[in-house]
């Protein structure tokens, strides 16, 4: 499928909730939440590109990494590509309502698996964003991974109960969501945890905890000792507060802290596979790509997804193979210009 008709598509279907910019990088929406922007001036959105732009890769010829290793080993699991899907939840309220819930999941998770790669489903109200998450995962016998909203105790444990039942071994809990103004305007909880909560929450589940919305090294820490298999540093794509630093500026601390215990991913502002092998070097083990798939699935179901992450996987081998980089599991990071 042919991408420059996908965001053709996704433009008329997206009614003006995404203008699907030459460069998703947060200015045509600021503002925009719900919709697809980020919060306030949209300036933790707009430096999530910012930084990774600024960031600049070190070109060497003289190698032998002609046929790069794209493969990553996370959570016990092969990637074929070090990237996720991104768990992106009201297609109604946020992106027009063209497609269902429904068949953006299905669209997104059965694209990611056409990759060898996971997608992520997201959480909030009404109700039926997170169950269609969990009916698209047990469709496919838990390939996928589920993200809850940080609740108090009787809908994050009913939530909970129901991703682990999907099959999935990994779930996760984005905790930054407790700055949703979306949810808050509903009249919905959502809240911080402490540390010895989230222990609490972690150790009730069988399943492998993932912690998204990490952005200090010492959340890192507090993390990883509260027993998670991983996080996610990100600041939820901009949309929980104004002002935050972009995600590339803050990784490589927060990586440092936790690296080799507890698997790193990061998200924000990831739009291209130079991109992914940038956040790579800064320390990730993987990244989440976020608002482009969710272009990709409106203009074209699973078929845009595929092209999109296609698109994505033939960038990233070229851009290993520009900077000598012969497996996307051991990225150095001299490959990023230090001047
Ligand atoms: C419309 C929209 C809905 C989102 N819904 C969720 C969600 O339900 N759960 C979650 O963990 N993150 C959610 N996110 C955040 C994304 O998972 C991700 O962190 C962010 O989009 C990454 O930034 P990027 O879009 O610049 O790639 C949402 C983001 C957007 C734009």
């Amino acid at each position: 499928m042919d991408l420059k008709e996908v965001r053709t598509t996704a433009r008329e279907r997206m009614k003006g909730f995404c203008k699907v910019c030459p460069v998703c990088d947060g200015r045509a929406c600021a503002g925009e939440v719900p919709g697809m922007g980020g919060l306030g001036t949209a300036s933790s959105f707009k430096d999530n590109v910012i930084a990774l732009a600024e960031r600049r890769l070190n070109m060497r010829l003289m190698h032998d990494a002609v046929d790069p290793d794209t493969s990553v080993e996370l959570f016990g699991k092969t990637l074929g590509i070090p990237v996720f899907a991104a768990p992106i939840g009201g297609v109604s309220f946020n992106m027009g309502g063209e497609i269902s819930e429904e068949e953006y999941v299905d669209g997104v998770l059965d694209g990611c698996r056409e990759l060898g790669i996971l997608g992520c489903t997201g959480d909030g109200v009404p109700p039926f964003i997170s169950e269609s998450g969990f009916a698209a995962i047990t469709r496919l016998g838990g390939a996928g991974i589920p993200f809850i909203k940080p609740w108090e105790d009787k809908e994050l444990f009913e939530k909970l109960d129901k991703a682990v039942a999907t099959g999935a071994d990994v779930v996760g809990m984005d905790i930054d969501a407790a700055g949703l103004i979306t949810l808050k305007k509903m009249g919905r909880p959502v809240s911080p945890k402490p540390v010895a909560k989230l222990a609490e929450i972690i150790k009730r589940y069988p399943a492998k905890f993932i912690v998204k919305g990490v952005m200090t090294p010492d959340e890192a820490r507090l993390a990883r000792d509260a027993g998670a298999a991983g996080i996610v540093v990100s600041n939820h794509g901009g949309r929980v507060l104004d002002h935050t630093p972009g995600v590339a500026r803050v990784l490589p601390g927060v990586a440092a802290a936790v690296k080799g215990e507890i698997a790193v991913i990061a998200d924000g502002g990831v739009r291209t596979g130079t991109d992914v092998l940038k956040m790579l070097a800064l320390g990730a083990d993987a990244v989440m790509i976020g608002r482009p798939i969710s272009v990709a699935v409106v203009g074209g179901l699973k078929e845009g997804v595929v092209a999109y992450l296609e698109q994505v996987r033939a960038q990233l081998t070229q851009a290993m193979v520009m900077t000598g980089t012969a497996k996307a599991s051991g990225v150095d990071k001299g490959i990023l210009f230090e001047g």
